[in-house]
C-alpha cells in the first residue's frame, strides 16, 4: 500500500448551478443551490484514500460548524487527520462554484483557515513526509509552506507532486527545483510558461519550457480529451480520456491527481497505466455533482 501525505485546502463548496455565467450588470436566477466538500487538498487527500493508499493529511481548519462536518467525512474515508490543525481566528475555507448546464464550473475562493497553514506546521508534519512515498501539493495554502514540505520530501527522497491549481504566474524557482512532477491543465500551463495551450505543439513547447525550469515529469490534462505526459528526455505522448457524459467537472483534476500518485511506482516505470487509471477514475468523477460526494473509490474504478 502507498503512503501519500497530502498538503493543502479545506473547502465548504457551494454550488450554484445557472444556465451560463451572468453578463456584467446582470441578475440572474439560478436553477439550484447546493453545499458540498471540497477543497482541492481535501478531494486529493480523499481519492488518494479511496484509490487505496495510505493517506495522511496536513491542512487548517476553522473551529466553526464546516469543521465538524468536514473532519467526520476525513475519519469516514480513513485520512490520518494528526496534521489536520485548527485555526482560532478564520473560518473554514469556502469555495463558490458557478456550474452552468454543460457541466463547467467557474470557482471563487475564500481562503479562510487555509492561508494560516504555516512552516511551523509543516515542520510539525516532518515525520509523516519523510515517511511517504509521495507528497502531493496545490496552491490553496502559503507557497512558504509547500516549499517547506517539498524540501523535507526531497531531502527524504520522497517524490513531489505540485498541481500548480489554482492558475499562478510567479511560482518560486526554489520550489519548481524541488518537483519531480507538475501536474497543471491547460490554462495553469499558460500561466507558468506564458504559452497558450491549444495543440500539441504547444503543448510540447509548454512542457519543454516547464522542463527547463528544472521539472523531471510534465503531465497536463485536457478535460475531455485525456491527459499528456513529458519526460525530460523529450519523451511524450496522450492517454485518451474515457467518453462520459459531464455533468460536473469540480474536483475531476484532483481526483486524478490523488489516484495517479496512488498507482504510480517508486521508479515510475508505470506512468502511463497509472494515468489511465487515474483518467477513469476522473470520469466517474464528473458523472456526478459536487466535489467529494463524486469521487469514486477503487472497486468502481477497475477495468
Ligand atoms: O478543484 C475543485 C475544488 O477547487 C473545489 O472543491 C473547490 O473547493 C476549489 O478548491
Amino acid at each position: 500500500m502507498k503512503k501519500i501525505v497530502v498538503l493543502g485546502s479545506i473547502n465548504i463548496d457551494t454550488i450554484l448551478n445557472i444556465e451560463r455565467l451572468p453578463l456584467p450588470g446582470e441578475t440572474m436566477a439560478m436553477h439550484d443551490r447546493s453545499i458540498a466538500g471540497g477543497g482541492k487538498g481535501a478531494n486529493q487527500a480523499i481519492a488518494a484514500a479511496r484509490a487505496g493508499s495510505e493517506t495522511s493529511f496536513i491542512a487548517k481548519i476553522g473551529k466553526d460548524h464546516a469543521a465538524d462536518f468536514m473532519m467526520d467525512t476525513f475519519k469516514n474515508d480513513g485520512l490520518n487527520i494528526d496534521h489536520v490543525t485548527i485555526d482560532d481566528k478564520a473560518g473554514t475555507g469556502k469555495a463558490y462554484i458557478l456550474l452552468d448546464e454543460h457541466g463547467q464550473n467557474s470557482i471563487l475562493i475564500y481562503g479562510g483557515a487555509n492561508q494560516a497553514v504555516t512552516t511551523k506546521d509543516i515542520d510539525d508534519a516532518a515525520n509523516a513526509i519523510s515517511e511517504a512515498d509521495c507528497l502531493i501539493a496545490q496552491f490553496e495554502v502559503p507557497i512558504p509552506a509547500i516549499t517547506e514540505a517539498f524540501k523535507i520530501a526531497k531531502e527524504n527522497n520522497v517524490l513531489t507532486i505540485l498541481n500548480p491549481a489554482p492558475a499562478k504566474q510567479d511560482i518560486p524557482a526554489e520550489l519548481l527545483k524541488l518537483t519531480d512532477i507538475i501536474a497543471p491543465n491547460e490554462t495553469e500551463a499558460e500561466a507558468i510558461t506564458g504559452i497558450k495551450v491549444v495543440d500539441e505543439a504547444s503543448m510540447i513547447a509548454a512542457a519543454d519550457k516547464m522542463h527547463e525550469m528544472g521539472i523531471e515529469i510534465v503531465l497536463i490534462t485536457v478535460g475531455s480529451k485525456g491527459s499528456f505526459y513529458s519526460l525530460e528526455d523529450h519523451s511524450y505522448g496522450f492517454v485518451d480520456a474515457f467518453k462520459v457524459k459531464a455533468v460536473d467537472t469540480t474536483a475531476a483534476g484532483d481526483t486524478f491527481i490523488g489516484y495517479l500518485a496512488s498507482q504510480l511506482n517508486k521508479d515510475l516505470d508505470n506512468l502511463v497505466g497509472a494515468m489511465r487509471f487515474a483518467n477513469k477514475a476522473s470520469s466517474i468523477t464528473v458523472q456526478e455533482k459536487g466535489a467529494q460526494n463524486s469521487i469514486p473509490y477503487h472497486n468502481q474504478v477497475e477495468f
